[in-house]
Parts: structure tokens; C-alpha cells; sequence
């Protein structure tokens, strides 16, 4: 028996297959782009998803012979993207994807009402769910009047495999239209978001069968009558499910081209106002916490475009040995932020720059503001609970030991970095399917991978690292007031 875990990136699909003992044999992906029609806007069209769904699952037929005994199938999704159907089932317009913030006006509105915190858990963020399908209320009347289904990009694959209307906890979480809580739709945020509850796909949890593969997909791919699809997950989620992070205190640095710190909860204990997100995991009875910055990898593909030299090259740059904090100072809010300042117009800042500023001091600046980046998200997530006391951390600049020892010692704990393989959202989404086909609990399919090394902080440097994150912090308010005015 073998499981397929797909993971609908923003730059792409990922599609890996694990045997029977879970361990990955195959994997594929497939690219597509995003349009940016104006300023702020991020919009992907659905149908660029399924031709690269098809087109995986025609090689995972033609190349991977354990593909014949899938039994199960799991969906990770890039979360919050509003995926409009009509009473037919066709797309009525491009997603409007997670870090698109053109309804700033619309989530401000929404979080100012006072329910709005205490049912979802969270901040009304300008890239969640709900304040889209008011903005396409505001703007595009017509189109808000024919919506029938309401899609996470997750749930319509979903729905192409399965033909069922079938969302998942976890994703839904990301909605603002989620009782985060008690893991039903709130009938209170569907009102004030202008939806109805028959817009809304059914609930599963992540790791139960959400639907049955369609048969004239399952005839298509060679594969049997009963593949089951299980209720998938938000990338975030998967990929804790991918690195065993299902228990309380079990979490992750993503450093990607977002950050993100996730630490998993046994029980529910919102705390929206310091700007964490609270949302179900993909298990039952499990909750995550994450503090999210939006710009992490992607300030230092900012600078690698800028200088021509790659972002593997500019870090190499500094060497191995951690260096006592610079004199420049570069605050990485080049795409906005979530955790902890909640501002989607805000924007970058390097100051701190003298005629002996090198390019090799500004690189070490970049990596350092996004560690306290970070740190901003590790101490939101800590905040009024136990302390979290290691993480494992993952995503294409953990590649760097420099930047992971230095992110260590900013946040005062030892990271863990996974030996390479398969541990991200694409097997945890693998596993998810797994799960629903076999049963089997979630605690004996999700464990931890093997760790390549554990990298402590610099003891002698926390202290100069601890006073330059002060100086971080109190930049914030004089650069607050500034706004991009761009579009
Ligand atoms: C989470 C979030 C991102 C997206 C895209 O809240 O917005 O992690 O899921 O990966």
C-alpha cells in the first residue's frame, strides 16, 4: 500500500509518495506564477492548480510503480486563498491568495467588532478569508451575487478529487469565519462576514476521509475503487504533521520565504491581541500556535537581486563564525507584517549605514533583523505560557548554520536541524491520507525525523544580541508612521 501527500504551494504543487512504512519513495512538482494586477494584490488561477495535479499524478503513474496500491490521499494547501464556485461548480474569478492585502480596510473593520477575537481566536488579518469575500462584496457585486461554495485552495483540489465540498479544520481556522474553539462554522462570523453557512464546505478533521477519489480520476490513473481522500490541511499544519510536532511543546522555525514559529497546543488558549494565530491542527482534539512574519528568505532574495550575487553566496559570505551584532540596522518588514505589529502597509527600513559599511555588513544586518523578526514571533507565541525550550527548524535558509546559530541565539534556545529527506507539508500531508485510510493514530504515523544536529546559541553573544534586539524593537514605533504609497 503506498499514500500521496500533495502540497499547493504559492510557487508551485509538490507531490511525494510514501510506501506502507511511511517512508517517502518518489516525489514531483510542478511551477506556475502569481499575478500581481496591482499593488498589494496576489491572485492565482485555479486551473493552473489542476493541470499541475494532473500532470503529477500522470508521472507518479507512468514513473512510480508503488503509485498502483495508493490507498489514501492528503492535501496540504497555502492557507486563507478564497476560492469562488458557482452553483455549477465553476471558478467565477482567480483566487485571491493569503498575502494579498487589498482588504486592510475590510479586516480592520471586521477585527474592530468585538466578537470577531473571541470566536475565531485571532486578529481579522488582511490576508484571511473573510475580509476578501467583503472586499469582492464591495467591488465585484456581481460576482460576490453568484458565489454558491466558498473554496480554501486545500479544498478545491479536494473537490476536484472527490467531487465532494470538504474543508478541514486547520485551514478553516484561517478563514475568520471559524468558531477555533469548538471547530464548527460560527453562525455569528458568518453573519458578519456576510456569508451563509450552505456557502461553506463541510467540516472533517485533517487525518479523516473527506471524500472518495472520483472514479473516472481513479480509471484515469490505474488505481482502485476506493482511494480515500483524506480532509487535508493549511501548509502550516502539514508540515508539523511532516515533522512530528503534534504534541504540546513540539514546534518549528520555518525560515521560508515567510517565517513562521509554530508550536503545537494539547488544549485551546487563544491569545489574539499579541498578534499569534490560533488555529486547529490537523488532528482532533490538537490546537498550534504561530507567530508569522511575512518577509524571512524573501528579504535576502530582495538583497540577492539587488547585488546579482545569489542568496547561498551572500550568506556564505560571513563565514562560520557568528559575529557580535552591526551597527546597521535593517527592519525586514519588506512585504508588511503579521506577528506582532498586525500592519499591512508598513514597509523596510536599513539605517545605521556609514562610509564603512561593506556589503557583507549589510547581508549580516538582513539576517539579523530577520532573527528578531522571529524572535518578535517566538516571544508572542511564549507569551503566558511555558517557555518553549527547543525547535526544530526547517525551510530553504536553515541551509545556512550561520543564520540558524545566530536565530538560536536570539531566541536563547538550541535549534534542531532535520537530516535532509522529506519532513515537510507534503508528507505531512501523505501521512494525513494515510491516517484517514488506515486508521491508524495519528501519534504512531506522525513521528519525528532524524536530526542531523542540534545548534546552540553563542552564550558569550546573547548578551550583545539581547541589546541590539532592544534597539530593534524601539525602531518600530519611529518608522511606524511612514507608509508606501505606491498604488
Ligand atoms: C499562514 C500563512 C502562510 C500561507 C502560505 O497563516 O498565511 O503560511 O499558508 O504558505
Amino acid at each position: 500500500m503506498s499514500y500521496v501527500g500533495l502540497d499547493l504551494g504559492t510557487s508551485g504543487l509538490r507531490g511525494l509518495v510514501i510506501d506502507d512504512a511511511g517512508a517517502p519513495v518518489y516525489s514531483t512538482e510542478r511551477h506556475f506564477s502569481v499575478s500581481n494586477p496591482e499593488f498589494g494584490w496576489a491572485e492565482q488561477d485555479p486551473k493552473d492548480w489542476i493541470d499541475a495535479l494532473d500532470d503529477i499524478f500522470d508521472e507518479l503513474k507512468a514513473k512510480c510503480p508503488e503509485f498502483r496500491d495508493v490507498q489514501g490521499i492528503g492535501v496540504a494547501g497555502q492557507m486563507h486563498g478564497a476560492t469562488l464556485l458557482d452553483k455549477s461548480g465553476a471558478v467565477l474569478r482567480k483566487c485571491i491568495l493569503w498575502n494579498d492585502t487589498r482588504s486592510h480596510r475590510e479586516a480592520a473593520a471586521l477585527d474592530g467588532i468585538d466578537e470577531v477575537r473571541s470566536l475565531s481566536g485571532n486578529i481579522v488579518f488582511p490576508g484571511f478569508t473573510a475580509p476578501k469575500l467583503l472586499w469582492v462584496r464591495n467591488h465585484e457585486a456581481d460576482v460576490f451575487n453568484r458565489i454558491d461554495k466558498v473554496l480554501l485552495p486545500a479544498g478545491y483540489l479536494n473537490y476536484y478529487l472527490t467531487g465532494e465540498f470538504v474543508a478541514d479544520m486547520s485551514d478553516s481556522a484561517g478563514t475568520s469565519w471559524l468558531n477555533t474553539g469548538e471547530r464548527c462554522w460560527s453562525a455569528k462570523l458568518l453573519e458578519l462576514g456576510a456569508m451563509r453557512e450552505d456557502q461553506m464546505p463541510g467540516l472533517v478533521e485533517g487525518s479523516t476521509e473527506g471524500g472518495v477519489l472520483r472514479g473516472d480520476l481513479a480509471k484515469r490513473w490505474g488505481l482502485g475503487v476506493n482511494v480515500t481522500v483524506a480532509g487535508g490541511a493549511g501548509d502550516n499544519a502539514a508540515a508539523a504533521c511532516g515533522i512530528g510536532a503534534l504534541n504540546e511543546g513540539d514546534g518549528f522555525v520555518s525560515l521560508g520565504t515567510s517565517g513562521v514559529i509554530l508550536v503545537a497546543k494539547s488544549s485551546y488558549s487563544p491569545d489574539a491581541d499579541s498578534a499569534v494565530h490560533t488555529f486547529c491542527h490537523a488532528v482532533p482534539d490538537r490546537w498550534y500556535q504561530m507567530g508569522v512574519m511575512l518577509s524571512a528568505t524573501d528579504c535576502l532574495n530582495w538583497l540577492s537581486r539587488l547585488l546579482r550575487r545569489s542568496p547561498e553566496e551572500l550568506s556564505g559570505k560571513l563565514g562560520d563564525e557568528l559575529k557580535p551584532p552591526g551597527f546597521e540596522r535593517f527592519l525586514p518588514y519588506l512585504s508588511g507584517e503579521r506577528t506582532p505589529h498586525n500592519d499591512a502597509s508598513i514597509r523596510g527600513n536599513l539605517d545605521g549605514i556609514s562610509m564603512g559599511t561593506s556589503e557583507e555588513r549589510i547581508v549580516q544586518s538582513v539576517l539579523e533583523g530577520v532573527a528578531f523578526g522571529l524572535k518578535d514571533s517566538f516571544d508572542a507565541v511564549n507569551h503566558g505560557c511555558k517557555p518553549v525550550e527547543t525547535l526544530s527548524v526547517v525551510g530553504g535558509g536553515a541551509k545556512s548554520d550561520y543564520w540558524v546559530e545566530l536565530i538560536a541565539t536570539v531566541l536563547g534556545i538550541a535549534l534542531r536541524k532535520p537530516t535532509g529527506g522529506e519532513f515537510g507539508a507534503a508528507l505531512g500531508a501523505a501521512r494525513l491520507g494515510m491516517c484517514a485510510a488506515t486508521k491508524m493514530s495519528a501519534n504512531d504515523v506522525m513521528l519525528p525525523p532524524e536530526f542531523a544536529k542540534e545548534i546552540e546559541p553563542n552564550i558569550a553573544l546573547m548578551p550583545r544580541f539581547e541589546e541590539a534586539y532592544g534597539y530593534f524593537k524601539a525602531s518600530y514605533p519611529a518608522i511606524k508612521g511612514i507608509r508606501n504609497t505606491e498604488g
